[in-house]
């Protein structure tokens, strides 16, 4: 079974992916991380994120990247937003990301085009989103509690700057793709949207 979770950042997509992936026994990649790696990579090496050949270089990034913290940062996540606009960026990263749907046993992959690109087979879609204020809000807390300090209207901005880019781009854009059931976990505590996500799966792989 694949189950394919598309939706923008701070929408709780990530951790319902581990979640269903926990539940249903299956492997699980964000492949967020894989464009965090690129945007991180081309800033190490001084390399210009818009520019489409230092971004395609930088999509060669040693494994042992994936373990970077910095990767975690919000000036990573801006970083990736920016590198993954260019079609080549995302057709190196392609195969890896569709590997790894189809092993044997299946997979829980979350992202901004697994239903629309990577594996659009997969039994069981779901798009989650939440309001800007709400994902905002969640990212701030998180920062709070890492001791960082920034205002809500930082991220607030940062966030709607970066939906507007991924939504907007020529190249695989984030949207809700056909069949893809929406969660919306704006007024949702994890463990309802978890359960939430859970129920649309089933919906999905055994319909009534
Ligand atoms: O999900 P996360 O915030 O880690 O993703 C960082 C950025 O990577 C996104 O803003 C998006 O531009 C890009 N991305 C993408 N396609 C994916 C996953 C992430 O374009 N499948």
């Amino acid at each position: 079974m694949i189950i394919a979770i598309d939706g923008p950042t701070a929408s709780g997509k990530g951790t319902i992916a581990k979640a269903l992936a926990a539940h249903y026994g299956l492997a699980h990649l964000d492949t967020g991380l894989l464009y965090r790696a690129v945007g991180r990579q081309v800033w190490l090496s001084r390399g210009n994120p818009d520019d489409p050949d230092a971004a395609l270089a930088a999509a060669s990034f040693p494994e042992s990247l994936l373990e970077d913290e910095a990767l975690r940062s919000e000036e990573t996540g801006a970083l990736a937003s920016r590198v993954s606009v260019h079609p080549a960026v995302r057709a190196a990263l392609l195969a890896r990301q569709q590997a790894f749907a189809r092993q044997p046993g299946g997979a829980v992959l979350d992202g901004r085009d697994i239903a629309t690109v990577i594996a659009p087979e997969a039994e069981a879609k779901l798009f989650v989103t939440a309001s800007v204020a709400a994902r905002a809000l969640r990212r701030w807390t998180e920062m709070q509690r890492r001791g960082e300090t920034v205002t809500r209207e930082a991220i607030e901005a940062d966030l709607a700057a970066r939906d507007e880019r991924d939504r907007t781009r020529a190249a695989a854009p984030l949207r809700q793709a056909e069949g893809a059931a929406l969660l919306d976990t704006s007024a949702l505590p994890i463990e309802a949207a978890i359960a939430a996500a859970i129920a649309l799966v089933e919906q999905q792989v055994a319909p009534q």
